[in-house]
């Protein structure tokens, strides 16, 4: 029965500002964290099929699983188990997130899948449903649904949407090679051993300024509170980062940043024009492999054909 395809598109994030509490019994740590939605995406086709099946295009194709590693693959197993429905489907993935870059391209493909599967399905699960089988799948996957730019706790999977005025312009800095999420937040753990001031009494918390600055669509003022604790543990593992953010820097950038675990590296521009000139200085400093330009906030996981 030759259901139609359905399109779905899911953003890439970064974090504006993230704390990072002490590690939990479960392993994980408790956050505090701004997302912000990139207009840099995922695109995911999903088609009827016998099981699940899954192919790739795009830079960093050859990087991602084709099993169940996939989190596209265990969104829509998930889905068929939630909905009482067989999993069958083809997810066709476009890698527009640099892969295994601290972008969530990963959770974005989930995000992605559960939206296309429940519309190919016909099983029309309600948005709280999806948020909640997001919430299953990884820490991350519950906001490439949300999109926009929302404050999160918990393991990242608790939103609240943050108010914010304007539209900002990002470049991107991908550099060459991924870290792995476990082995930074591992090192951040390392580091803290024995420093008390690494785990404060009352949680981690957002800086108040920078949530202001978002209200006020205030760019310099974002440029200067963007925060990262993961920051210094991914610079430890990848030394190079920090010549990527000193170049941005250099340049003019309002603000630098590693996102999330790492290892791309954002800068905040004033405008269009100035990160049209930032992307050209980043990309002749030699200092990563891509540089992208992209704007913030952009929508969550959405049907788009
Ligand atoms: O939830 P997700 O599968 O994306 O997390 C990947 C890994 O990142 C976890 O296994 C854990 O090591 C680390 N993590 C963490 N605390 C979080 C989120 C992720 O320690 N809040």
């Amino acid at each position: 029965m030759g259901r139609s395809p359905v399109t779905v598109r899911a953003p890439a994030k970064v974090n504006l500002a993230l704390a990072v509490g002490p590690r939990r019994p479960d392993g994980y740590h408790d956050l505090a964290t701004v997302f912000h939605a990139l207009s840099l995406y995922e695109e995911v086709v999903a088609t009827t099929a016998e099981d699940v099946v899954v192919t790739v295009e795009g830079p960093g194709a050859d990087l991602v699983p084709l099993d169940d590693d996939n989190l596209a693959v265990r969104a829509a197993r998930a889905l068929a188990e939630y909905a009482g429905v067989d999993a069958r489907v083809h997810l066709h993935l476009r890698k527009g997130v640099p892969v295994a870059g601290g972008m969530a391209g990963g959770s974005a493909d989930a995000a992605a899948s559960l939206v296309a599967c429940d519309a190919l399905w016909h099983t029309g699960l309600g948005r709280a449903e999806l948020q909640t089988l997001a919430g299953r799948l990884g820490s991350d996957v519950p906001f490439a649904l949300h999109g926009g730019t929302a404050v999160a706790t918990g393991r990242g999977e608790r939103l609240t949407p943050a108010l914010v005025s304007g539209t900002y312009h990002w470049v991107v800095a991908v550099p060459d090679g991924g870290l792995s999420t476990p082995e930074v937040y591992g090192e951040l753990d390392r580091m803290r051993e024995g420093d008390s001031a690494g785990a404060e009494a009352d949680g981690p918390v957002v800086p108040p300024r920078l949530l202001a600055a978002l209200r006020a669509g205030d760019a310099e003022a974002l440029g200067s509170t963007l925060a990262n604790d993961l920051q210094d543990a991914a610079c430890r593992l990848r030394p190079g980062l920090r010549d990527t953010l000193e170049a941005g820097r250099d340049l003019g950038a309002l603000g630098a940043v590693v996102s999330g675990s790492g290892p791309s590296c954002v800068f905040l521009a004033r405008d269009g024009d100035h990160a049209l000139d930032l992307a050209l200085g980043l990309a002749a400093a030699e200092v990563c492999r891509d540089v992208q330009h992209a704007t913030g906030p952009a929508p969550g996981a959405r049907v788009v054909a």
